[in-house]
């Protein structure tokens, strides 16, 4: 296993299309690193460089520490997973599986090769399947015998290409933690592009999110949620996405559309001399008064005129529309372009308790926490929000996190491997 590191990696394709920019990257051993970001924006492109499908333009590729820019795709030790499995539909699963390792010639014993494939049978469960055709398997079994084919090559790491995406969400729920118990438990540095939310938010130790070919911040998911670098990636991550509204700057306020809100000096001073700004507000940021405590704080409130309303079980979704400024609806149309959205967002999505009673029509009573909202700056997009040494304590506990858990499954492992042995004796 091996540390991935991306110094400046530049691809520019024949026809002169720069579909990465300049991305350096870190990627520890056993480190499992979600890359994310819009269609087009260069994930493929990226994986397919470390694997060596494609020429780097420029920049150094370092696995293991070993620069490896010229070495062959074979030379790299690295397994990779994609959308499209291609299983061979003649070969049993076992064949399959066992295909990689047939294919070096003579470097494994036949022994060898069936220790390796049960090996990746039971950790992937199967086993009961080694006899079977790939046409007669599920979707998830299918993915899972690629997955087995990448774990019997004992690569350095394994990178995945949206390897979920052609299964149903039942299943990708499924597989996906299938796919986070098998890298904790073979401690295998990962490399996962996705586009789905909750692929990148819950899998990866960190994420990576790239738009228009470059890297625009690199954290852990609860970073990249509570402390995003600017209005992109606020946009990008979270579901639904995060409210963004016209900001008016009034002397040590901050004018809404339905509300104003006190400026703390800091926030202020941050602001500057700007006099329009853009915020940020997730909409489970909000609240509805109706549903609070006796003498619960509850921040700002306000009324608002509700549209439509989503009643999900868990939550209620409500949609108040709202008039924007032309100039925060310049930059916010350029945002939703830039993220592949479905249009302008001229409407607050406000994420209620399910036992909220507010209806379609309704003028709601509602209320927000503003210490919680973000400040961008309209121009460039920067949060002016950002608390830099946060940030930095929550990727630290993250990284703390990772490392327990990844101790425990392999511990975890042990144990079971030990008591295999065991038995194996007794019988
Ligand atoms: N062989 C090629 N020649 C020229 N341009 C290419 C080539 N392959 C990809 N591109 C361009 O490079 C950019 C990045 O492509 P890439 O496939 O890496 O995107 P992606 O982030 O994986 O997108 P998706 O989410 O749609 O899979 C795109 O604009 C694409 O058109
Ligand atoms: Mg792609």
């Amino acid at each position: 296993m091996a540390s991935i590191v991306l110094r400046d990696i530049v691809k520019e394709y024949g026809d002169g299309f720069k579909a990465v920019k300049g991305v350096s990257l870190d990627i520890a051993d056993g480190e499992f690193v979600i890359l994310v970001g819009p269609s087009g924006c260069g994930k493929s492109t990226l994986l397919r460089m470390i694997v060596g499908l494609e020429d780097i333009t420029d920049g150094d590729l370092q696995i293991g520490g070993e620069r490896v820019n010229d070495k062959a795709p074979r030379d790299r030790h690295l397994a990779m997973v994609f959308q499209n499995y291609a299983l061979y539909p003649h070969l049993t699963v076992y064949e399959n599986i066992a295909f990689p390792l047939r294919l070096t010639k003579g470097q494994y014993s036949d022994e060898e090769i069936d220790r390796k494939v049960n090996l990746a049978a039971d950790t992937l469960e199967l086993r009961e399947h080694l006899d079977r055709k790939p046409a007669n398997l599920s979707g998830g079994q299918r993915q899972r015998v690629a997955m087995g084919r990448a774990i019997v090559r004992e690569a350095e790491a394994f990178l995945f290409d949206e390897p979920l995406s052609n299964l149903d969400a039942k299943l990708r729920g499924q597989m996906r933690t299938e796919i986070a118990r098998m890298q904790r438990k073979l401690g295998t540095t990962t490399v996962y592009v996705t586009h789905d939310q909750t692929e990148a938010m819950t899998l990866g130790d960190r994420v990576a999110v790239l738009k228009k070919g470059e890297l625009q911040q690199v954290a852990s998911p609860r970073g990249l949620y509570e402390q995003p670098v600017n209005l992109f990636v606020a946009g990008f991550i979270g579901s639904p996405p995060m409210n963004f509204l016209p900001g008016q700057v009034e002397g040590d306020s901050l004018r809404l559309p339905f509300v104003d809100v006190p400026l703390d000096a800091t926030l202020r001073e941050r602001i500057g001399e700007r006099s329009l700004v853009i915020v940020g507000i997730r909409p489970d940021h909000f609240g509805d008064v109706a549903l609070l405590r006796d003498g619960q704080d509850a921040g700002v409130r306000f009324s608002a005129d509700v549209d439509v309303t989503e009643w999900l079980g868990s939550e209620l979704y409500a949609y108040v529309p709202f008039d924007t400024h032309p100039d925060v609806a310049a930059k916010l149309e350029e945002l939703d372009r830039d993220l592949d959205g479905e249009g302008m967002r001229t409407q607050l999505v406000v994420a209620l308790s399910s036992e909220s009673r507010v209806r379609d029509g309704d003028t709601a009573d509602l209320w927000f926490d503003p210490a919680r909202m973000l400040v961008f700056d309209p121009e460039t997009g920067e949060n002016l929000t950002r608390d830099d040494d946060l940030a930095r304590t929550i990727d630290e506990e993250n990284e703390e996190d990772r490392k327990a858990a990844l101790e425990r499954a392999q511990a975890r492992e042990r144990r079971e491997h030990d008591q295999g042995r065991d038995e194996a004796r007794a019988s």
